[in-house]
């Protein structure tokens, strides 16, 4: 059996395919560059008697889900694990960041998530068990300035994540969704905030390692879980969004984020 992980080539996603692979999945990875795809492949092949397979794609361009599922099917691969977690933020004032790359990060952190979830669905369900974990974040429960478009990306993972758990309760396949607060990977660059020493030293200081967060959304899949956020502080930081008011909640990522921008 595969575990199809799209952003598997580092970060979260890369932490993720060592630990189903130490498990004995076989594993597909889709990520855009195919050096960093090549050398995963290699290091999890290193440690693990398993298949490993990628493809160099880019998930925000119309045509990809389709591809990865006509090539899965040409190979006669059987997937059992879908795990949509490629995305990224973007930090900045909405107005000043460009409108092509906000339309890119939605098309992956959403239409991807969505399209592929939709292909995959069909044979997912002739497994006897099949499990969809969607990468979601703690931004997903609150507004957040500065990240606005990201937050409301990871908001739409969420609530799709928990509709199509129900959805497929009588059947074979169960949806976790992970919420990962701050995480130390290559997002604070991806998404611009590493140019800010303030923000960076702050995501240094709360920021949970990649493994850590990957084992517990695994260990969540694994146990049918709905909705999961690692870490003591990212729960907290979660519960206070549901006794707050919103406009206090936002202010004060108002307060982290806006305050940090030229
Ligand atoms: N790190 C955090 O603090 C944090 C917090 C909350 C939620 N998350 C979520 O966790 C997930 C994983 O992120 P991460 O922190 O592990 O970030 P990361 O280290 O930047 O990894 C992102 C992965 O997605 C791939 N990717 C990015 N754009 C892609 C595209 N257009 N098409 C295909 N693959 C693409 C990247 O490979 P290529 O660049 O080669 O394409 C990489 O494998 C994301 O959904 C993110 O929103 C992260």
């Amino acid at each position: 059996m595969y575990a199809l992980i799209t952003g598997g080539s580092k970060g979260i996603g890369k932490e993720m395919a060592f630990i189903l692979a130490e498990k004995g999945y076989n594993i597909l990875l889709v990520a855009r560059n195919e050096a960093e795809l090549l050398a995963t492949k290699e290091e999890i092949k290193s440690k693990f008697h398993v298949n490993v397979l990628f493809l160099a794609l880019d998930l925000s361009l119309s045509d990809s889900p389709k591809q990865i599922l006509h090539w899965v099917e040409k190979e006669k691969i059987s997937v059992s694990i879908l795990i949509n977690n490629a995305g990224y933020g973007l930090w900045g004032y909405f107005d000043q960041i460009s409108y092509e790359n906000q339309q890119s990060m939605m098309l992956l952190n959403m239409n991807a998530l969505v399209e592929l979830t939709y292909l995959f669905l069909p044979s997912l369900k002739t497994k006897p068990q099949a499990y969809i974990l969607n990468i979601a974040s703690t931004a997903s429960y609150q507004a957040v300035p500065g990240l606005g478009v990201y937050s409301a990306t990871k908001a739409f993972v969420l609530s799709f994540s928990r509709a199509l758990r129900f959805e497929l309760k009588k059947t074979s396949v169960s949806v976790t969704c992970l919420s990962p607060g701050a995480t130390t990977t290559n997002f604070t660059n991806r998404s611009g905030m590493s140019k800010s020493s303030d923000l960076q030293a702050t995501a240094d200081k709360f920021s949970m390692p990649a493994d850590v967060v990957a084992k517990f959304g695994i260990d969540a899949m694994f146990a049918k879980k709905n909705e999961v956020v690692p870490g003591f502080v990212n729960i907290i930081t979660v519960w206070s969004t549901y006794f707050l008011p919103k406009s206090m909640i936002e202010s004060i990522a108002a307060n982290l984020y806006l305050k940090n921008l030229k």
